[in-house]
């Protein structure tokens, strides 16, 4: 029996720290200390048929050999476990030198990457950017513009009004230009002026492919002792030069806008056809760029400056243009609805 205990010893000794895998080592758990056939269950079992005297020393010997086997297993257990997570430390292995994964960026708005040129230009000239905000007071979007309640020019800007209506007895509205951000800063600061004020107006009306509820514009302002039609025009062409790259003609048509006198449409010559008429133009070979003027005295009078050159008073200009309009020009694009659609397709184009 001590021999069969030796040869089980002596073999266990050999196969357990040999065992390379769970599964192996489970079928050495099984051959040697397994409940129904193991090696030395067997043993164990037939201690009760020995004499007594044998009993004791063989029972101690296979107690000791099982405790002996059993930290054997265990330790064995152990050591394939770390072999394990070393192997998954191999195989999760992060090589920090291989290339990435391109990460997909996202790019600007084509409406802002026009305005951003353009703001360049102005910069260039010495204009500073002023912001003004989207919901105006009744007085700031009109009357302080020279368009009095009950005058007929208010027709020309469809309005969004607000409710409350008032804020301190003032009517509220989304702004529908830009200009009253010239009456803004002008109240703020003091000529010299020069700025340009892009932002969202808003126009309650029916959209198509060339209106939107919502759009850009840019305003300009331009006021000091001696400032001039002849001012506006050196500015504007240099700006349109600029933007379009390369001498661009331009002609000062007459309009009515209640906050200049006198007041202008800027044309630019058809960039696609240099003047003969083409679809692009409506055949007239000029296109409409933006409003302008020289600044009305009523306008002055509001913010506090005087208007009058003979007595030291200022004068200046202001322009205000439709930024999508120029965009779509630029890119060719056919529907003034795509810019705010938040369509991807038409986005990723630009
Ligand atoms: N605010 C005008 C509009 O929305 C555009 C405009 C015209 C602005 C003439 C000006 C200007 O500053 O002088 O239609």
């Amino acid at each position: 029996m001590l021999d069969e205990l030796n040869r089980i010893r002596k073999s266990a000794s050999l196969e357990i720290p040999a065992a390379h895998s769970s599964e192996r080592l489970e079928a050495l758990r099984i051959q040697f200390l397994g409940r129904e056939q193991g090696a030395l269950t067997l043993i164990l079992r037939g201690l009760k048929d020995l004499p007594e005297s044998e009993r004791k020393k063989v029972g101690a010997a296979a107690n000791r050999l099982r405790t002996d086997l059993e930290i054997l297993f265990a330790h064995q257990r152990e050591t394939l476990k770390k072999g394990a997570g070393t192997s998954r430390l191999l195989s999760e292995r992060l090589d920090v030198t291989r290339p990435g994964i391109r990460v997909r960026r996202g790019h600007l708005h084509p409406i802002t990457q026009v305005l951003r040129k353009i703001e360049n230009i102005f910069l260039r000239m010495g204009f500073t950017v002023a912001e003004g905000p989207e919901i105006e007071t009744e007085y700031y979007n009109f009357d302080a513009l020279n368009i009095p309640d009950n005058h007929p020019a208010r027709d020309m800007w469809d309005t969004f009004w607000l409710k409350p209506e008032r804020v301190k007895s003032e009517r509220l509205l989304l702004r529908t230009h830009t200009s009253p951000v010239q009456i803004r800063y002008m109240e703020k600061n003091a000529p010299p002026i020069r700025i340009i004020s892009p932002g969202v107006v808003y126009r309650y009306e029916a959209t198509d492919a060339s209106h939107d509820i919502e759009f850009w514009q840019i305003e300009g302002l331009m006021v000091d002792r001696h400032i001039s039609v002849g001012n506006f025009k050196a500015v504007i062409s240099r700006f349109f030069s600029d933007l379009f790259g390369g001498k661009v003609e331009i002609r000062l048509r007459p309009a009515y806008f209640p906050f200049v006198e006198p007041g202008f449409e800027v044309d630019v010559m058809c960039l696609q056809c240099r003047g003969q008429g083409c679809s692009v133009c409506s055949k007239t070979g000029w296109l409409e760029m933006m409003g302008a003027g020289m600044v009305h005295p009523s306008v002055f009078k509001a913010v506090g400056y005087n208007p009058n050159p003979t007595t030291g008073g200022v004068q200046g200009f202001a322009f205000g243009m439709g930024l999508d309009r120029l965009v779509m020009m630029n890119y060719k694009i056919p529907d003034v609805r795509l810019m705010r659609g938040g369509d991807l397709r038409f986005l990723k184009q630009f």
